[in-house]
């Protein structure tokens, strides 16, 4: 039996973005009956760029929804918020003393927002220890993530390494990075990669109205109506043909090319498509987020399972340093 595991921040409302290049595959993954599935909500890594409590309680609610809502099962995998396993601290604490603070100064994703935030805290220099330590506590041997957390899991790689070299005992499984090449990114309302931090989402569990809206914003060329246009440069085609079936892309292609078929059509078409494809998904999602309760009790059930494997290797790890 193979052991995935993979984490999401709980820094924003879950996007189109985020489903379809990750909560989805991930799932997938999930199914086949010879893997067991780790998937968590990384609430300690998004405190270091939000301090709302509020907040990141909502946001925790809405990825966890979103997880369930695409049918994430939790009676054969663990599903768990990252916070509420106390061992995942403690372990970071004996990582941190293997990690070289050149290796931490080198990491692209802290060069990147040291550059761009105001708050620039400890949390966010150390995040990769953190990161290493969620995936160590448990064993994982593969580790699904999209290509800018590459460096974060040779990061990890490299720790435990150094860590079983030390001790001269193979104290941590080494864990690999499963990149999908395939997946591709998926583009914003204006064109850009769609991203939480560059406001160009689209949250396909918002309520009807607010949705077309939200794909109504969508950034378009200004061909007339009467023209053809180029389904391959317009930001509208590319998200329908992600969701649509071979023929019905085929078909909207055929409208693209033909004339007298406006962007506005081809966005009320995206819209529909969503609402149709996705009818049960947003049921279920708006039932969670109605029902805090269901959604803690299905949290819980897998924190006691995480926290039953966390602990089996921190001991081991709490032996071969000494305190034992
Ligand atoms: P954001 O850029 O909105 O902050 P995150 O960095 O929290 O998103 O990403 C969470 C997961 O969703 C990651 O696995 C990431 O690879 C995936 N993801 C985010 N945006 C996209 C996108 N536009 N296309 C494909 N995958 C994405
Ligand atoms: N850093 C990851 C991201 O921003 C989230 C994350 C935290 C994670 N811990 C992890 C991913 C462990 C995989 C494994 O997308």
């Amino acid at each position: 039996m193979a052991r995935i595991l993979t984490g999401i921040q709980s820094s924003g409302q879950p996007h189109l973005g985020n489903l379809l290049g990750a909560i989805i595959p991930a799932i997938e993954l999930s199914k086949n009956k010879d893997n067991q599935s780790l998937f968590f909500i990384a609430d300690l890594h998004s405190l270091t760029s939000i301090k709302e409590a509020d907040l990141i309680q909502a946001h925790t609610r809405a990825v966890a929804a979103a997880w369930l809502a695409f049918g994430f099962d939790i009676e054969k995998n663990i599903f768990y918020r990252q916070s509420r396993i106390p061992e995942v601290t403690e372990l970071t604490w004996y990582l941190n003393c293997f990690t070289p603070i050149p290796m931490l100064q080198n990491a692209h994703s802290y060069k990147d927002k040291a550059g761009k935030l105001a708050d620039v805290n400890a949390g966010l220099f150390t995040y990769p220890v953190l990161m290493a330590s969620d995936i160590l506590l448990y064993d994982a041997e593969f580790v699904p993530v999209g290509k800018d957390q590459q460096q974060h899991l040779e990061m990890t790689r490299d720790i435990a390494k150094s860590f079983n070299h030390h001790y001269g005992e193979e104290v941590f499984v080494i864990p690999e990075a499963k990149i999908d090449r395939n997946v591709m990114t998926i583009p914003g309302t204006d064109g850009q990669k769609m991203s939480k931090s560059y406001g160009n989402t689209i949250d396909i569990f918002q309520p009807d109205k607010k949705l077309r809206k939200n794909i109504m914003r969508i950034q378009t060329d200004s061909t007339p109506l009467e023209e053809p246009k180029n389904p391959d440069t317009c930001h509208v085609f590319s998200l329908y043909n992600l969701l649509a079936t071979e023929q019905e892309a085929k078909a909207m292609r055929a409208n693209y090319t033909g004339g007298n078929y406006g962007y506005g059509d081809a966005k009320q078409a995206l819209f529909e498509l969503v609402v149709n494809k996705y009818a049960d998904q947003r049921k279920r999602y708006n039932e969670l987020i109605a029902n805090p309760q269901a959604l803690e009790k299905a949290l819980q059930t897998g924190e006691a399972k995480a926290r039953d494997i966390g602990l089996g290797v921190l001991n081991r790890v709490r032996k071969v340093v000494g305190f034992r």
